[in-house]
């Protein structure tokens, strides 16, 4: 029988009984339970509710779940949901002390407080793997910092770049998504306990209490918010979707990379897969299926925006649909970053093809225009003089560096032999001025700033993790 079938005649129906069951899935959250539990216990212990014979009962009937749990997992199954579960099995264990747990607690804050206790910690957990994935793509930087290769824009040869000057554009992207957890942070972190089902309760629970023990800054300012509010899980999917995007756009890149065309790179054994008839290949399955995946993660966050479009205050069944897409979701992610942390450092980067292709010399093109700038000439002007020389080079088959003085100088009068020492995309990329170009000396700079505000980010991630409340921490103030 479920908790609330105390008033039904009539038992409920096998077919609805399937539809509305979440302990498949909600089942995760078993130690969050326990954890809320424990806080929401010591919160009635202060206001008399248990007496201190009472509170050991009840700690070693928590101690002896949780063991059993840990052996056996299989054990959570025959009930509506992972609340049930566990109320169900301390009532069982300790008779009639069991029916005061549920005292001024409803399973609408319940499941609020598990999710956010569960979501904290996974967050804690990926801002971990997050952080060590940005050290990868840093330490590739400053390994390929003067590396020249071709930068593109529209797939088309368009300047000079250096191979490290890609992998800190690509540690820009995930710089931003380690603010965004951040920040989703304290979203996540208000404790909605001691809102009931909608409307609080009558019973005097200290919030603040609460919150204090479970280490949460903030209580809920509003109990019909606080057993509704999923904004904090879509906020994680939608960090979680970005942060998979750019994954799936550096895995691009080295899908077309290692391309035969392209020849930038050979992918390491142990991360590739070959063909079951072409005896010949290696093929970038890692990198595909970061590409592929990414469109569930995208259409999990769809799928709650969806679920919360319309939703009248304030709890309603429908959110418990959000459990699933936000499981996955962590579940993808952490595995993606446990891959390419061990991926991306194998990779072997072929710097001479790099190197060839960025000696194609209309890559300089808009070097030399900014060269005539430089002496004098406006822009435009300069970008048409180019403009011809590239139609000269085009008909005569030519590159810019086979240009004999007195051609360059049929095109405008300001080229001289200085122009010589523009010619190579090493001499390119060092003659960037403005910060945040590729010139090997700005991107040292920006590397080394980057370098230590990762430290103390990950001191500031460390700091919080060790705070998280446990279970043993919450159970010792129970005597
Ligand atoms: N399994 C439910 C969920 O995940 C728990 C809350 C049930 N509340 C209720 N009023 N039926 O949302």
């Amino acid at each position: 029988m479920a908790l609330w079938q105390s008033r039904w005649t009539k038992s409920l129906n096998k077919d609805v009984e399937d539809f509305t069951f979440s302990l498949s899935f909600d089942k995760r959250l078993w130690k969050a339970d326990l954890v809320g539990t424990c806080a929401h216990l010591l919160t009635l212990k202060k206001i008399g509710m248990f007496n201190s014979n009472e509170m050991q009962i009840l700690r070693d009937a928590i101690l002896d779940l949780n063991s059993s749990i840990l052996t056996d997992p299989n054990i959570i199954s025959d009930a509506e949901d992972i609340h049930t579960f566990i109320e169900e099995k301390l009532t069982q264990k300790i008779g009639d002390i069991g029916k005061k747990i549920h005292t001024g607690r409803s399973r609408n804050d319940q499941v609020a407080i598990d999710f956010r206790l569960y979501l904290r910690e996974e967050v804690c957990e990926i801002s971990s793997l997050l952080i060590e994935f940005r050290a990868v793509l840093l330490s590739l930087a400053k390994e390929h910092i003067d590396t020249v290769m071709p930068g593109y824009t529209h797939l088309q040869h368009a300047q000079p770049v250096t191979l490290g000057h890609y992998f800190l554009a690509y540690d820009s992207m995930f710089e931003r998504d380690l603010e965004r957890l951040g920040d989703l942070y304290k979203r996540l972190d208000v404790m909605p306990l001691g809102s009931g089902a909608l409307a609080g309760s009558s019973i005097p629970l200290d919030r603040e209490y609460t919150a204090k023990l479970l280490k949460f800054s903030k209580i809920s300012q509003n109990s019909m918010d606080a057993v509704s509010d999923r904004d904090f899980a879509l906020e994680f999917l939608f960090f979680a979707s970005l942060t998979y995007l750019h994954l799936s756009r550096l895995a691009e890149e080295i899908i077309l990379w290692s391309s035969q065309e392209f020849s930038f790179l050979t992918l390491p054994e142990e991360y590739s897969t070959g063909s079951s008839m072409m005896p010949h290949k290696r093929n970038p399955d890692v990198a595909e299926l970061t590409r592929g995946k990414v469109g569930k993660i995208i259409g999990n966050l769809m799928d709650l925006f969806i679920t919360l479009k319309a939703l009248p205050l304030s709890y309603n069944r429908d959110i418990q649909e959000d459990k699933p897409l936000v499981f996955s979701a962590v579940d993808e992610l952490k595995l993606a970053f446990k891959v390419w942390i061990g991926f991306l450092p194998k990779i072997e980067f072929h710097k001479e093809n790099l190197k060839r292709f960025a000696e194609d010399s209309f890559l300089l093109a808009t070097d030399l225009a900014e060269y005539l700038v430089l002496k004098g000439v406006p822009f435009r002007e300069a970008h048409k003089i180019i403009g011809d020389l590239v139609r000269y080079c085009e008909e005569k088959k030519k590159n810019f560096n086979e240009l004999k003085i007195d051609e360059w100088k049929t095109f405008s009068p300001f080229f001289e032999e200085d122009v010589f020492d523009l010619l190579s995309p090493e001499k390119s990329v060092n003659a960037k001025k403005t910060f945040g170009s590729p010139n090997p000396k700005i991107n040292l700079k920006v590397l080394e700033t980057k370098l230590s505000s990762l430290e103390s980010l990950k001191e500031e991630w460390e700091e919080r993790r060790k705070n998280l409340p446990t279970l043993e921490e919450l159970l010792s103030k129970f005597l």
